[in-house]
């Protein structure tokens, strides 16, 4: 019988996707010890409502679409117009940035627009991420062809692995040769480190001169509590003919089971045709969003509104702070455990060796039995993630300080 042809680029991915592995083994650990209370820091998944503001907004939104007169079929692919203005003024305008309303293109979320502005790159460019990675970076560009097969260590051929430890303090070095694009997490997921102005215009001075675009992932940036760290890329010169900046709503309003997310694409922006030619990376954008993307709910994007209103950046910046303060804890109680924890200053996840030198697995797989808290394997992240995990600030108080007593008794 004839069969259709598959993507091979899949039987290259190395591994199940991490989240759904640690799910399986914390439902297996559940089913056998029903009596177990684990405590979950494994994934970065908000647990605070919704602020009123926003279930206002929507509840506002879900009454329009029950009257004939204000009802709404299809909406602009790329977002209303009354969210991408809010946008664009809100986080960028605000700030100083040069970013114009139809330069944001909302979505579902960073991690579909992460994925999805492969389509409109070609398949020959080197590609840098830091290692250890959001592994969506890379397991993206298996799937589209982008790289060869994987090594023992899991790396993949073609790929610049740029090595972040504790040497440099969990920040990625710039590569030594020239790459066409690159990836950049800052405030960082998963090791919760932050870039500086001058590194972040060291990158952007990096790509301008060797004509690479770089992807820059600022999901967390409502993180970021000191104002001279750029929240956007855009903060530094030059970078509008340099960067993507991808944003989510997921860590900024609780909203990672809304789904809302948006891309900014720079008119500014361009690639090359294998001929030379120069193409803006707007108009192919523009033409696989709209092709292949039907925009998200009217009621939810009144939710993302609201996020900009008064009452609504005060209540959304509570729930930041109520997570940071878990960070904080985090931190500091694994300090006094006499671990040497990364990051959670300017982000929700906090990144620490493991005590003994155990490995990522073994150690998640003692906090799960002796602990019953779930933690993230550094190794999910790739190699340099060895020896590390990650814990979540995404909890609550009580959740924490009793994880912090339990990992206190384990360690
Ligand atoms: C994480 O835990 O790393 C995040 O929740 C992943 C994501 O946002 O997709």
């Amino acid at each position: 019988m004839p069969m259709a042809y598959i993507n091979e680029n899949f039987l290259k991915l190395k591994a199940g996707y991490l989240f759904p592995e640690i799910a399986r083994r914390v439902r297996e650990y559940a089913s056998t010890h029903p009596e177990a209370k684990i405590i979950r820091m494994g994934i970065g998944d908000v647990t605070e409502p919704l602020v009123p503001s926003v279930v206002d907004a929507m509840h506002r939104a879900v009454s329009e679409m029950g009257v004939r007169e204000t009802f709404r079929g299809y909406g602009p692919e790329q977002g209303y117009d009354f969210l991408r203005s809010a946008i664009a003024s809100g986080d960028f305008r605000s700030r100083g940035c040069e970013v114009a309303d139809d330069e944001i293109f909302v979505s579902d979320g960073s991690k579909c627009d992460c994925a999805n502005i492969l389509d409109i790159l070609g398949g020959d460019n080197v590609v840098a991420v830091s290692d250890p990675v959001y592994p969506v970076y890379v397991d993206t560009n298996v799937m589209a062809g982008h790289t060869g097969e994987s090594d023992a260590s899991g790396e993949y051929g073609g790929i610049v692995y740029l090595r972040a430890n504790a040497e440099n303090g969990f920040l990625a070095p710039l590569p030594r040769e020239r790459v066409d694009v690159i990836y950049l997490c800052s405030p960082n997921n998963p090791t919760g480190t932050v870039m500086d102005r001058k590194l972040l215009g060291d990158w952007v001075r990096y790509a301008r001169e060797h004509d690479s675009i770089i992807f820059f992932d600022a999901a967390y940036e409502a993180y970021i509590t000191d104002d001279s760290i750029p929240h956007s890329i855009y903060e530094i010169e030059g970078a509008r003919t340099c960067a993507i900046e991808f944003r989510s709503f997921s860590k900024t309003a609780g909203f990672t089971g809304i789904r809302a997310a948006y891309t900014v694409v720079p008119k500014t922006l361009e690639g090359r045709t294998r001929g030379g030619k120069s193409v803006r990376l707007y108009d192919l954008w523009m033409r696989r969003h709209t092709t292949k993307f039907n925009g998200i709910s009217y009621i939810v994007q009144r939710g993302c509104e609201a996020t900009y209103s008064e009452s609504g950046r005060r209540e959304t910046k509570a729930r930041v702070a109520f997570y940071l303060e878990n960070a904080r804890l985090i931190r500091e109680g694994l300090s006094r455990m006499g671990l040497k924890p990364f990051g959670g200053v300017h982000a929700p996840y906090v990144w620490v060796q493991t005590p003994g030198g155990a490995s990522s697995w073994s150690f998640f797989d003692r906090l799960l039995n002796e602990a019953q808290v779930v933690c993230t394997p550094g190794s999910g992240f790739g190699r340099s993630g060895e020896g590390y995990i990650r814990l979540s600030a995404f909890n609550g108080r009580s959740n924490v300080e009793e994880a912090l007593g339990r990992i206190a008794r384990v360690v």
